[in-house]
């Protein structure tokens, strides 16, 4: 054995190691308990990677809220971006970004800084050529005590609620921004995330739908699996979302860009299926 390889097989015992496209990025596993895990790949982030605009992020100064283990961050410096200025809450995520920049070869070009629950003041008065963000959208009782990868309030909306709100400030004239994130609605259609596109964007916003789609109540029910929060709270949330026609949860990619207000939603090309279910391949140290 090198004697590179004992520290390293050490450090990533417990940790999962995911090959996306092709890129390689450590994460918690998904029984890491706290509140402090750092968010493991799911479907969203091959959609995210998928529909990266990739003319328009070469060359770009880019922004990423909610960096995580830093897979988008990454994927949009191997696509070319200038720069990314990334903002992360969570201490342990930012260690595990750093990282992972460095051993996919962008570290010198991605700049972790932490992050503010007022989304946008890390960076007050900056403007970017592309925003991105995989905010935290799980729908969360209030007072239950959940992942900062994933709790957004009752209908997992008030972070992208926020986004939205400082979105047109810090964008250049010409900039793009690109935001995943799951939204409830009827059976059909995300149709809370398109009032809250009405009510803020005054911009072109393209939504980009996933046609597989999940009942609310089946997330409920992986919410109350977890044991986070009491039977009750998860309940009144059941509730709240029969009251309101919250019946299903759509993943969505929206695009949005300065200019003539206009909304258009459409199907995306692939199909995301189980996006629960860590799609992305682990990779382990082969042992001699
Ligand atoms: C859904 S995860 C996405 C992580 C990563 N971008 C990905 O796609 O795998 C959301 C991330 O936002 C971070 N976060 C939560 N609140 C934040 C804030 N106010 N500012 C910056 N990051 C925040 C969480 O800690 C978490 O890492």
């Amino acid at each position: 054995m090198n004697e590179l390889e004992s520290p390293l097989r050490a450090a990533l015992a417990d940790k999962r190691v995911n090959r996306i496209d092709d890129l390689h990025v450590v994460t918690d596993r998904l029984d890491y308990p706290a509140i402090d895990q750092v968010f493991p790949l799911f479907a969203e982030q091959q959609f995210f990677l998928d529909e990266l605009a990739r003319d328009r992020i070469r060359g770009a100064e880019v922004l990423e809220i909610g960096l995580g283990s830093g897979v988008l961050s990454i994927g949009a410096a191997r696509a070319g971006a200038r720069r990314v200025t990334a903002l992360e809450i969570n201490p342990r995520a930012k260690i595990f970004a750093g990282f992972n920049a460095m051993m996919n070869g962008v570290a010198d070009r991605i700049a972790i800084v932490d992050g503010d629950e007022r989304l946008f003041l890390p960076v007050a008065g900056r403007r970017f050529d592309y925003v991105m963000s995989n905010p935290p959208f799980e729908p969360t009782p209030p007072g239950m005590q959940y992942f900062h990868h994933s709790a957004a309030g009752p209908y997992g909306l008030d972070f992208l609620e926020k986004l939205f709100v400082g979105l047109d400030a810090h964008l250049t004239d010409g900039g793009h921004a690109q935001i995943v994130t799951a939204a409830p609605g009827d059976a059909k259609t995300p149709t809370f995330l398109l009032d809250l596109v009405q009510k803020h964007l005054r911009g072109s916003t393209r939504i980009v739908q996933n046609p597989f789609t999940m009942t609310f109540d089946v997330i409920m029910d992986r919410l109350a699996g977890k044991n986070m929060g009491t039977v009750e709270q998860v309940d009144g949330l059941r509730e709240m979302a029969r009251r309101d026609g919250a019946t299903h949860v759509h993943l969505c990619m929206i695009h949005y860009d300065l200019g003539p207000t206009c909304l258009k939603v459409e199907p995306s090309k692939k199909t995301y299926t189980d996006y629960w279910d860590l799609p992305a391949e682990e990779i382990t140290l082969q042992s001699k």
